[in-house]
Order: structure tokens, then C-alpha cells, then sequence
């Protein structure tokens, strides 16, 4: 890592993870760890080993995986068994790191903790040490250190780095700070701590206020070297910094910040529809970088001066972020060529076999659909690509419904392990709901709909809906999204893969699927 970079430390499998709704079955989390490591970000937190089995074990995978290209990390309470937990899901990185946290503001320590000022500094320096016995590179967090008194902060982080933490991370735990403030609290931690320049500096900012984006570039522009941010700002209650926003502003504003970052910025779009697709997050419209808007002039005036010269509107230039505008492109008419280099100009490789898939819904989508946009060209990759390979596959589905009538669906579905279609039939509320609980008659399981969102990808009155639902089913939250023209079509592909997910995970527990 050169001086002058920014070392991007990405929590979206860890506090992203947290966010309300967000969370990811291992397979999912090592798409998106997969993703993390084609972007370039220098840290993945995978995940906190001693929460769950299943936390373990996604960390673990993660550590098996990617750990020879990117540093793992993995968190742990400052507890012996947190540590070693994290020291066992580790062990298969070469390269990994143990990041260890303790409460430090007067609040946390009266009324969580319970212990007092002397007892947090000894088990900072037990635990730092501990940790270090699984690997050298090790972070230490006093959490809630914004509203932290300034001199037991640095008593802290002063034992911290003396007893091998190499990191340190001052989180704005409740994102109580505010820029000015934040810049104040690193540049006197530089200025009263001795040993600060044995470690890294490091920020973690919620968003509670708005500010996390602007709290993370204050801290850079204090001495800061480590940003901790996640995917499209997810993160606990208003999320975390967004990654995108901070590279983009270190990029964009290169000349006053004079600091970058190793990020591939054109995969930034990508990641971002990605996260949002796997935890069900949907990204706004006029999201900064990576929103719809984020790069779309509506004033005469703008789309004028943009045609002019582009820097008149435009401080950054959308392909630097892999942004997808909403381009008519392609019709009927278009050959496989044509759709093979407009996939490629959009920034995606994908496989033969799936490019093969995508160009045959490309061809019935292009049957109903007078125009096909940028938008439906991606939705349709987004369809085919980083799915988990579902077992039961949608043949075909037939609804009855209508005022006076009771809404009825008939199902098939196909079973990919056994090969066999299993048909059922049921009634429900709407030719949605039908449509769903047949298929759980079929597969065996119950669920519940906890979240159900529909949008047109494009415009028109033939535009495709994607929809994304949430459900729990077998004790777990699962997501699902798929886009059609015809919306019962795509919530029924959603609803299965949302449940495809759960069988995945849960095999025992299904009554009898197919039967
Ligand atoms: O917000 C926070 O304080 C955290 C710590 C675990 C770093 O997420
Ligand atoms: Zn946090």
C-alpha cells in the first residue's frame, strides 16, 4: 500500500449484513466476496465468527477462498472464545485479520459493560494480544470512541498499538459526529498518542445523521488511512459510509484529498446491482454514483451544455463507474452480434452458456416488447447470472381470478435433482398469492411474505416489472428477485428462488418436496 492510498476496508458481509432484512446465505456472501475481490478492495470483514454456525462457516469459506488475494478479517468482543472462534475461521487465509472491539464512551462502559475505565485498558491489552497469537495483523475498535473523552481514547488506543494492534479503527458507533468534530477527534489522537504512527488510523461511520460519507472524507483529510464502508451504505439502522460515494469523492476530488484508492471504479455500478439484488436492498433512484438519476439530465439546459462540452453538468464521467443509462439500443431485429458487443460495452463477461441463456430470454423479450433499453439488457442478465443453482425450476402456471371469482392458480414446477414436474393447484388472496402458496404445496414448505416490492425497469406500458420479495421461511429471512413483462410471472420467479434458497439451506426441514 503507497503512502498516498486509502486502504478500503469493506464490511457490507459483516455491518451491511446487519442492516434490517439484509442477510445472506453462504453462497450468497461469497458472491458477493467474489465480487469485493474484483473490485479491489484491499479488507473484506466476512463476517463475526462466534454470532452463528452459520457466520462461522461463511467466514470460513470466504477465508478458504479469497484469502491468498485479499485480507480477510473477521470480528471478535474482546472474549477469549470470540477470538480463538475467529482465529479457527481464519486460519485458512494467508492473508487475514482479527478485529477485535470494546466499548469505550462513559455510556457504554455505565450502562452495557459495566466496567470501569481501568478495566477497559486491561482487556484491550489481553485481548490485542491474544489476538496477535493467530495472526500479525490485527485492528482494534473502541467502539462508540466519537462520544468517547478524548484522554481516555488515547489512553486506549495508546495501550492498543503497545500491545500489537496495527490498526485502529475509531468508530462513530451511533453516528453522533459531525465533519468538523470527527476531523478534531483524529488529528488529536495524532497529536497526544504517542505510538500512532506504529498503526494505521481507521474510520467507521454510521450514517444516522447523513454524515457518514462526510465524517469517513474528514477523517482521510485528518490522517486517516483505513475507510471502513460497505455496498450502497448498507449497514446497522441508516447504514454505514457508502464504498462508492468515499472512492468517488478520493477520485473526484483527487486534487484536494490527494489520496486515492487501488477500487476498479467501473465495477462499481455492478457491485452495487448485485448487493442490492442478493440482500433485497433496492438502491434509490437519485442515489449518489450508482442511483438511476445518478447520471441523467432532465433540464433542456443540462442535456444542452452536457452535448457542448460534458464537464459543464458532469464531474465524473459515467463509464468510470460502469453506470448504465437507460440507451434505446436494441429490437427485434438485433442479431446475436449485436446483442454480444452491447453486453460487452455495458462491461459484463459473461460465460457462453449463460450468454446463450440470456440471448433466448433477450429473443422472447424482444417478441413482447417493442424496445429493448440498456436497463432490460441488464435486468436480464442480473436474471441469469450469480443465481445459486436452484433445484426447482417454474415450468409453467395458469391463474384464475377476477371480480366475483376465487383467485385459483395451477403450478408445475421441475424438479432439477430428480428430474421429474410435480403440478399442484391452490387458492389465495390475489393471483399472486395463489400462484405462491401452490407452489409451496408443492415443495413443501410454508412461508410468510414479509416484503414485496415491484418497479418497471424501463418505460412504456410493455416495460418489464422486476420484483423482489422477502419471506421467512423455515426460521430464516430469504430474497428473491426476477423481472417479466408479465408481473404474476415474475413474482412467482421470485417467490421460487426466494424459496429454493431456504431448501437449499435447510433440506431436512422440508416436509416432503414433490410429494
Ligand atoms: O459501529 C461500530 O462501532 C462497529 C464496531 C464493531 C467497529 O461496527
Ligand atoms: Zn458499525
Amino acid at each position: 500500500m503507497s503512502a498516498d492510498n486509502v486502504i478500503i476496508f469493506d464490511t457490507t458481509l459483516r455491518d451491511g449484513e446487519q442492516s434490517p432484512g439484509c442477510s445472506m446465505t453462504v453462497a450468497e456472501k461469497l458472491t458477493v466476496a467474489d465480487a469485493l475481490v474484483e473490485l479491489g478492495v484491499d479488507v473484506i470483514e466476512a463476517g463475526f465468527p462466534i454470532a452463528s454456525p452459520g457466520d462461522f462457516e461463511a467466514v470460513k469459506a470466504i477465508a478458504d477462498k479469497f484469502g491468498t488475494r485479499t485480507t480477510i478479517c473477521g470480528l471478535a468482543r474482546c472474549r477469549k472464545d470470540d477470538i480463538e472462534r475467529a482465529g479457527a475461521a481464519l486460519a485458512g487465509a494467508e492473508k487475514r485479520r482479527i478485529h477485535v472491539f470494546l466499548a469505550t464512551s462513559a455510556i457504554h462502559r455505565q450502562f452495557k459493560l459495566k466496567m470501569a475505565k481501568e478495566e477497559i485498558v486491561k482487556a484491550t491489552i489481553e485481548h490485542v494480544k491474544l489476538a496477535r497469537q493467530f495472526t500479525d495483523n490485527v485492528e482494534f475498535s473502541p467502539e462508540d470512541a466519537a462520544r468517547t473523552e478524548l484522554d481516555f481514547l488515547c489512553e486506549v488506543v495508546e495501550n492498543a498499538i503497545a500491545a500489537g494492534a496495527t490498526t485502529v479503527n475509531i468508530p462513530d458507533t451511533v453516528g453522533y459526529a459531525t465533519p468538523n468534530h470527527y476531523f478534531q477527534v483524529i488529528t488529536h489522537l495524532r497529536n497526544h498518542v504517542p505510538n500512532i504512527d506504529k498503526a494505521v488510523i481507521s474510520t467507521h461511520c454510521h450514517n444516522d445523521l447523513g454524515l457518514a460519507v462526510a465524517n469517513s472524507l474528514a477523517a482521510v483529510e485528518a490522517g486517516a488511512r483505513q475507510v471502513e464502508c460497505t455496498i450502497n451504505g448498507l449497514g446497522e439502522r441508516a447504514g454505514n459510509a457508502a464504498l462508492e460515494e468515499v472512492v468517488m469523492a478520493l477520485k473526484t476530488r483527487g486534487d484536494y484529498y490527494k489520496v486515492g484508492t487501488k477500487i476498479n471504479t467501473p465495477k462499481l455500478c455492478g457491485t452495487s446491482r448485485l448487493v442490492s439484488s442478493i440482500t433485497g436492498m433496492i438502491v434509490q433512484r437519485n442515489k449518489a454514483i450508482v442511483g438511476q438519476n445518478a447520471f441523467a439530465h432532465e433540464a433542456g439546459i443540462h442535456q444542452h451544455g452536457v452535448l457542448q462540452e460534458r464537464s459543464t453538468y458532469e464531474i465524473m464521467r459515467s463509464e468510470d463507474v460502469g453506470y448504465v443509462g437507460s440507451n434505446l439500443v436494441l429490437g427485434k431485429h438485433s442479431g446475436r452480434h449485436a446483442f454480444r458487443t452491447r453486453v460487452q460495452e455495458l462491461g459484463f463477461t459473461i460465460d457462453d452458456n449463460t450468454f446463450q441463456r440470456v440471448f433466448e430470454d433477450f429473443i422472447i423479450l424482444a417478441d413482447k416488447k417493442k424496445d429493448i433499453y440498456d436497463a432490460d439488457i441488464v435486468a436480464l442478465i442480473d436474471n441469469r447470472v450469480n443465481v445459486s443453482a436452484d433445484r426447482w425450476h417454474l415450468v409453467k402456471f395458469q391463474v384464475a381470478a377476477g371480480t366475483g371469482t376465487i383467485p385459483t392458480a395451477t403450478v408445475e414446477l421441475r424438479d432439477g435433482e430428480n428430474e421429474q414436474t410435480v403440478c399442484d393447484a391452490a387458492i389465495g388472496d390475489g393471483p399472486i398469492d395463489a400462484v405462491c402458496k401452490a407452489m409451496e404445496r408443492i415443495l413443501g414448505v410454508s412461508a410468510t411474505l414479509k416484503d414485496y416490492q415491484v418497479r418497471s425497469v424501463s418505460g412504456g406500458k410493455d416495460a418489464q416489472g422486476e420484483v423482489l420479495v422477502e419471506l421467512m421461511a423455515l426460521g430464516k429471512r430469504y430474497h428473491g428477485k426476477a423481472v417479466s413483462t408479465d408481473i404474476i410471472e415474475a413474482s412467482a420467479q421470485a417467490y421460487l428462488k426466494a424459496l429454493n434458497k431456504a431448501i437449499a439451506e435447510c433440506p431436512t426441514e422440508v416436509a416432503q418436496p414433490g410429494v
